[in-house]
C-alpha cells in the first residue's frame, strides 16, 4: 500500500519549544530514587549522588525541561526539609498514589537544580498547594530566585548557591481536583490567585501553571473564574494517561487501540484551547501545559511501585502523541511525560547497577530535531486506517471509531527539514511518498526503530529495541520510504 505525505513548507503552524519534549521526575516509586539518585556513598557510579549511566543517557537523549518533585507528592512536599546538610534533614513519611515511605529528603531543591545544569534541562518546579501556604510557596520562589540580599537568598548562598537559581515554571499545586486537596474548581480559582497574586508581586519573571484537568467542565470553570485576573495565569496545566490491555501479551484490539492515545491528547488540547480562545479573547498569551501525559499499564500499580515493560507499542503510540504536540505548537506550552526514570513510560530502567533504554527513550532521541524548529503542515492524502469498536479499558473509554495507521510531524530550519514518520500497522510495511512542497532537497539521513509491537529492552537484552541510520540519496521535491511494520522514524534532509 503506497500513501503520500505533502509537506508544506510554507505554511507554519508554530514554533516547536524543546519543552514540548519535557520529562518529569516524582518522588514515586523508584523514579527519583534509584532510577536517577543514588546518593555520593553509594556504590552505583555517580556524580553528586546522581547515577551517571543515567545522567550520561538522559543528555544524549536531551531533556530540554524536568518537572519536579511531583505529581501528587508535591501537595505534602515542605521544601524546607529539603534544604541544608543532608544529615540534619528530616525524615519525613512521604505519600503520592497511594504509597507511603519514608522520605530522607536527600534530594532536594539544591540537588535537583544541580541535576537539571548538568542534564541542560530548564527547571519546572511544583509547589504545595493541598497542604502548603501561599507564604510557603512565596518563600521557595524567594529562596531560589532572590537577587536581593535577603535572609533567605543569604541562606540559599550558605547553602552553596550564591547565584539565583532563576527557576521559571512553577506549578500552583498538581491535580488539585483529585490528590491535590480533592477541591472544586472554583474554590481552587480561588486559592489560585491567592497564591499568583503574591508570587507575582514577589518575582513578575516567574510563569505560573494553573491546574487544569482532563474534563472540561473543570477547565471552563477555571479558566472562567480567571478571566478578570488574567495576568496571573501563564500556562493551564493538563494531564493524560491511558491504558490498553496488559503492558506484554497484549491482543491485535488493544494493540490498535492504544494508537488512539493521539487522538485522546488532541481532544483535551482542542476543547481547553476552545475554553482560553473564548476567555481569553486575545488578552494574553495562555499556553496548555501538558505536564503529565503517557500509558499506564494495569501492571504498574502499587504493589510494582508503579513500573511494567515498556515496550515498542508504547514509543509508536507516543510518537503520534509527539506529533500532536508539534501541531499544535502555537498553543501547548509544556509536554512532560510521565515519568523519567523506572516509572510508568520511563525512559530509562534501572536494576541495581545495571540501566537500559526504552523504545521510549529511542522515540525521544528520534524527535530531537525538531526542537527549536518551525513546524509546518504536514498532510496525509488517503492514509490507511483501521475501524475500531466501543471499548474501555480499564480508566481509559473509547468511542467506536477509526484509527489512522500512519502519524507524522514535520519541522523546517536553518535549510534542514525533519519529518517523523510512523506506521502503526502491526505486521505490514508501508510506503510513503513524500512531496515537498517549496523546498527541493538534495538527500540526507533515516533514522529508524522498528520490530514487534512487544519488544522490549531489559537488563539482560539492552538492545533489543535500538535505532538504525541509513543515507537517503534523493534530489528534487520527492521522496519515497518503505516504512516497517510498528516503526517510527525521522528523515533529516538537506531541504531549502
Ligand atoms: O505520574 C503519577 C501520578 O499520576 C502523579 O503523581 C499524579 O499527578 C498523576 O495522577
Amino acid at each position: 500500500m503506497t500513501t503520500t505525505l505533502t509537506v508544506h513548507a510554507g505554511e507554519t503552524l508554530g514554533t516547536i519549544s524543546p519543552y514540548l519534549h519535557g520529562h518529569f521526575a516524582e518522588h514515586l516509586g523508584r523514579c527519583c530514587y534509584d532510577g536517577i539518585f543514588v546518593g555520593r556513598d553509594s556504590p552505583i557510579p555517580n556524580r553528586d549522588g546522581f547515577r551517571t549511566d543515567a545522567l550520561d543517557a538522559l543528555k544524549v537523549m536531551g531533556v530540554p525541561q524536568l518537572r519536579w518533585p511531583g505529581g501528587c507528592f508535591a501537595d505534602s512536599y515542605h521544601w524546607r526539609d529539603g534544604i541544608g546538610p543532608v544529615e540534619s534533614r528530616p525524615r519525613t513519611w512521604a505519600e503520592s498514589c497511594g504509597e507511603n515511605v519514608v522520605e530522607d529528603n536527600a534530594l532536594g531543591t539544591h540537588e535537583f537544580i544541580a541535576y537539571c545544569a548538568a542534564l541542560g534541562a530548564d527547571p519546572y518546579l511544583a509547589g504545595n498547594v493541598g497542604s502548603g501556604s501561599p507564604q510557603e510557596m512565596m518563600d521557595w520562589v524567594h529562596y531560589c530566585n532572590g537577587a536581593a540580599d535577603t535572609t533567605l537568598a543569604r541562606e540559599r548562598a550558605a547553602n552553596g548557591h550564591p547565584d539565583p537559581m532563576g527557576v521559571k515554571f512553577w506549578g500552583v499545586g498538581n491535580e488539585n481536583w483529585g490528590c491535590g486537596g480533592n477541591y472544586d474548581a472554583e474554590a481552587y480559582a480561588k486559592e489560585y490567585k491567592r497564591y499568583a497574586t503574591f508570587i507575582k508581586q514577589m518575582d513578575s519573571s516567574v510563569q505560573l501553571v494553573a491546574c487544569g484537568f482532563n474534563e472540561r467542565d473543570w477547565n471552563l470553570k477555571l479558566v472562567e473564574a480567571m478571566r478578570n485576573h488574567l495576568g496571573l495565569m501563564d500556562h493551564v496545566s493538563v494531564h493524560q494517561y491511558w491504558t490498553f490491555g496488559p503492558a506484554l501479551g497484549f491482543s491485535e484490539e488493544e494493540y490498535y487501540n492504544s494508537m488512539r492515545a493521539a487522538a485522546l491528547v488532541e481532544d483535551v488540547i482542542t476543547y481547553t484551547d476552545e475554553i482560553l480562545r473564548f476567555f481569553v479573547a486575545g488578552r494574553r498569551r495562555v499556553g496548555i501545559a501538558f505536564d503529565e501525559w503517557g500509558i499506564w499499564h494495569p501492571e504498574a500499580n502499587i504493589g510494582a511501585r508503579y513500573e511494567a515493560p515498556s515496550t515498542l507499542r508504547d514509543a509508536v503510540a507516543g510518537a503520534g502523541v509527539l506529533d500532536v504536540f508539534h501541531r499544535w505548537s502555537d498553543r501547548v506550552s509544556t509536554g512532560n511525560i510521565a515519568q523519567i526514570a523506572n516509572v510508568l513510560q520511563a525512559s530509562v530502567q534501572t536494576r541495581g547497577a545495571e540501566m537500559w533504554l526504552t523504545p521510549t527513550y529511542h522515540l525521544f532521541a528520534l524527535y530531537a530535531p525538531h526542537r527549536g524548529g518551525r513546524a509546518v503542515r504536514a498532510e496525509w492524502e488517503s492514509a490507511p486506517a483501521r475501524d475500531l469498536a466501543a471499548s474501555t479499558h480499564w480508566t481509559t473509554s473509547l468511542p467506536t471509531g477509526a484509527v489512522p495507521l500512519v502519524s507524522a510531524s514535520a519541522s523546517h530550519r536553518d535549510g534542514r527539514l525533519a519529518v517523523s514518520l510512523s506506521n502503526r500497522h502491526r505486521t505490514d510495511a508501508q510506503e510513503v511518498v513524500l512531496s515537498l512542497r517549496g523546498l527541493q532537497t538534495t538527500g540526507g539521513t533515516l533514522r529508524t526503530m522498528s520490530g514487534p509491537p512487544d519488544a522490549a529492552n531489559s537488563a539482560d537484552a539492552p538492545e533489543t529495541v535500538a535505532v538504525r541510520e541509513t543515507r537517503i540519496d534523493a534530489t528534487g521535491d520527492t521522496v519515497t520510504l518503505a516504512l516497517p511494520p510498528c516503526s517510527v522514524q525521522t528523515l533529516v534532509l538537506a531541504a531549502g
